[in-house]
């Protein structure tokens, strides 16, 4: 559709950014903080960890002063378990809740919007030794963990991720990796853990609304649209069953509290679908969220499976790799839409195609909580960082997001990956991925001193214009 006339971005429109609690903090074991599974995992070779990160816990108060002079009107961050109860369950860390506290304060106190995710990959590593998420224990220590947030951020706090990604952890498990001395969970045992979030996901949901008058809750999954390779009838069942299987699965849990039919049908042919318990489904039922979030990056491309070995990609391990799985569907290129150095597709006008479907789909408004362009950005003479690429990536992703609204869907707010460099998923700080630089190396710590990128300056003005301006 070509129109006459654009909408403006509301009025309201939430301009923000993005980061996590364990690729922005560090400070990995101090004031009582407990390790979760990602400070106990292996790191690919020649690649930084999570320790120190980008020292965030030391300087939030110089961070939100630069995310303030962009003039960010919402900050979307992630809360780490591990801080708040050590143990996963029982007794509560004071010094975690202060460090929250204050970082929420210091975002009021300079009108941006606090977005809490409350789980971003990181479990506390004394439940994954009790089982992880393939207990159904974690169920109700996530509930607890839940309760604690509500009642000390709840007056402070309106807008609220349950969980970062399940899909990611669900079908690239790699991704996010494994602690140390354990293997990869079976297909079958990723599913259970599955089922276990979505039933804490809506007891958590229903909790919210019960406990914070004015909370605003959502589920935030990775959301990306599908192309059918060719007008191939069996591509067009392969790219749909890949839909299915990748996104709804998630969504429709999350937002109707049923299982997507098809995605079930393939889960019970794979003896994969997890067991079901008297009440679960009620549960599922009885959460219902304010809006949906989902992190954008890239689409896929879809064929009809070959049937044979040759269907699965080979780096399974990349969130943004599309997988293929024999007998189901199978990835292909796509030579319409550009990639990033790490292979990520490129398609800007992919992102309004997934917000026309997911709000065709849900009728819920809908918030972009993941967007961006991981780079090996240069720091220059006169601490200059020209990343004119991802100017030109954010600018293209918002000429399709004001279509979007043109089109009808309701978008809440805007906010890309990453407000300020941080630590890759499995890729190191080479990958980066903020508006404003921090200066340290893969290794070398440096003086994580934060530098403002060309980025910066181009987003402070697309905000204050309000996206007339791009
Ligand atoms: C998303 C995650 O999948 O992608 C983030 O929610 C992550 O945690 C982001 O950092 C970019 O991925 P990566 O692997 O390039 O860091």
């Amino acid at each position: 559709m070509i129109y006459t006339n654009t909408k403006d971005f509301p009025k309201s429109f939430l301009w923000g950014a993005s980061t996590s609690a364990y690729q922005v903090e560090g400070a990995w074991n101090e004031d009582g903080k407990s390790p979760s599974i990602i400070d106990m995992c292996n790191h690919p070779e020649g690649t930084a960890d999570f320790k120190i990160a980008s020292d965030h816990y030391h300087r939030y108060k110089e961070d939100v002063k630069l995310f303030a002079e962009m003039g960010l009107k919402a900050y979307r961050f992630s809360i780490a378990w591990t801080r708040i109860i050590p143990y996963g369950v029982g007794e509560i860390n004071e010094k975690g809740i202060n460090f929250y506290n204050d970082l929420i304060d210091e975002l009021i106190k300079n009108n941006i919007e606090p977005i809490v995710t409350m789980y971003h990959f990181d479990l506390p590593y004394v439940l994954e030794q009790k089982g992880g998420w393939g207990n159904r224990d974690t169920i109700n220590a996530f509930l607890g963990y839940a309760k604690v947030l509500f009642e000390r951020f709840g007056s402070k706090v309106k807008y609220w991720l349950t969980i970062n990604e399940q899909n990611t952890m669900i079908l690239h498990p790699g991704a996010i990796g494994t602690p140390k001395g354990s293997t990869l969970p079976s297909k079958k045992e990723l599913y259970k853990q599955n089922h276990h979030m979505l039933l804490a996901q809506a007891l958590t949901m229903k909790l919210c609304h019960e406990m914070c008058a004015n909370g605003k809750i959502g589920p935030a999954l990775n959301t990306t649209a599908m192309y059918q390779d060719t007008s191939n009838p069996d591509d067009a069942i392969a790219a749909h069953n890949w839909e299915s299987i990748r996104c709804w699965n998630f969504l429709d849990v999350a937002v109707k509290g049923v299982y997507n039919p098809l995605a079930w049908s393939y889960l019970v042919d794979r003896k994969l679908a997890p067991t079901i318990q008297d009440g679960d489904m009620e549960i599922l039922k009885n959460g219902k969220p304010d809006f949906v979030a989902i992190n954008y990056y890239s689409t896929a491309t879809i064929a009809a499976s070959k049937n044979d070995a040759s269907d699965v990609s080979a780096r399974a391990g990349d969130q943004q790799i599309m997988l293929g799985e024999q007998g189901v569907y199978r990835a292909t290129e796509n030579p319409y839409v550009g990639k990033t150095k790490y292979g990520w597709v490129v398609d800007p006008v992919g992102l309004r195609m997934t917000l026309r479907k997911v709000y065709e789909r849900y009728n819920l408004p809908i918030l972009i909580t993941e967007n961006g362009i991981g780079a090996p950005d240069v720091l220059e003479e006169d601490d200059i960082v020209n990343d004119d690429y991802r100017i030109e990536y954010i600018k293209k992703h918002l000429e399709q997001l004001q279509l979007a609204i043109t089109d009808g869907v309701d978008v809440m707010g805007y906010c890309p990956w990453s407000a300020i460099d941080v630590v890759s998923t499995h890729q190191g700080y080479g990958k980066r991925y903020g508006f404003i630089y921090v200066d340290r190396d893969e290794f070398d710590l440096k003086d994580l001193r934060r530098i403002k990128k060309k980025s910066f300056y181009w987003y402070k003005n697309v905000i204050v214009t309000n996206g007339s301006d791009l």
